[in-house]
């Protein structure tokens, strides 16, 4: 099954860059010449979304004036003859229609999906993406795209996952399956934020998810988990005896752009990778 809509929570205050973060959104931090959002929103594009619904805060209307038309930036560039400028712009506008849900109070990420629910207004039986844009991933084959064939194969839940070392699980949504294809694997238990010793497995849960829509209702029962907050987490495993649920150990290469140092990881290997910087930059590197 395909998805047409997918959410992503943005409402968070990006303590970790401040002062960068103080008037300007995280998700609007830009690697090279593209803010976070927008390379999320490419791979949702990428997996045959057309709408994207982002749950945001008060301050930050900004995220979604990205994708949003400027005209005296464009009447400008036009004037100018800067006609590759343009097509630059225009694109951002034309990418997805992107719609905005508040979350007046950051009560956790499960809170904000189950925001979204009328904005994604899906009926019985279909599902949505769900993108947390600090996780990015360098991968040919877009991981929401990598979700969504194997969601179309197992219906029910799908979420993108990868191996982390044991001593760093406590960061993350950690399952515990049995491997039914080469990187496939049926979830029968998941945890948010394992202590070491108590985590299931080193398989750690990155931002990439495709929902069935009944999932809001398991969301609504959900009462606040670890950090007092409602966790999608634990609503997936509230799931797990009615819905289907499979992991993909996804090929990419992800950076933590919640973090500094996965934020300047990902701006030099994104950088190395650009046609236009990336030969000279190798060069640079090299010395
Ligand atoms: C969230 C999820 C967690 C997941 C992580 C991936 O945690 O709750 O299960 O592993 O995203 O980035 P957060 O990073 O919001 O604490």
């Amino acid at each position: 099954m395909s998805f047409r809509t997918v959410v992503m929570p943005v409402a968070g205050l990006g303590t970790r860059f401040l002062p960068a973060t103080k008037v300007q959104p995280k998700e609007l931090m830009t690697l090279v010449d593209r803010p976070l959002i927008q390379f999320a929103v490419e791979e949702a594009v990428a997996a045959g979304a057309e709408r994207i619904v982002l749950v945001s805060s008060p301050g930050k209307e900004s995220v979604s004036r990205h994708f949003r038309p400027h005209p005296e930036l464009e009447r400008r560039l036009a004037d100018r003859g800067k006609a590759d400028l343009l097509a630059l712009v225009e694109a951002t506008n034309e990418m997805a229609s992107v719609s905005e849900v508040e979350q007046p109070e950051p009560l956790g990420v499960g809170h904000a999906i189950l925001l979204a629910r009328d904005a994604v207004g899906a009926s019985a039986g279909e599902a949505f993406g769900v993108m947390f844009p600090d996780d990015f991933i360098i991968a040919d084959d877009p991981v929401m795209e990598q979700l969504r064939r194997v969601q179309e194969q197992y219906g029910g839940i799908v979420i993108a996952v990868e191996r982390v070392p044991r001593d760093q699980v406590d960061r993350y949504g950690v399952i515990s399956g049995e491997r039914v294809a080469g990187n496939v694997y049926r979830v029968d238990d998941m945890v948010e934020k394992p202590k070491p010793e108590e985590a299931p497995s080193n398989l750690a849960v990155v931002g990439r998810y495709v929902l069935p829509v009944e999932i809001f209702d398991r969301l609504a029962l959900t009462t606040p988990g670890v950090g007092g907050e409602i966790q999608i987490t634990d609503a997936m495993k509230a799931a797990l005896g009615d819905l289907p649920c499979h992991v993909v150990e996804f090929e990419g290469l992800r950076f933590d752009c919640g973090s500094k140092l996965g934020f300047v990881k990902a701006t030099i290997e994104h950088a190395r990778r650009r046609a236009d910087i990336g030969p000279e930059l190798e060069e640079y590197l090299a010395r």
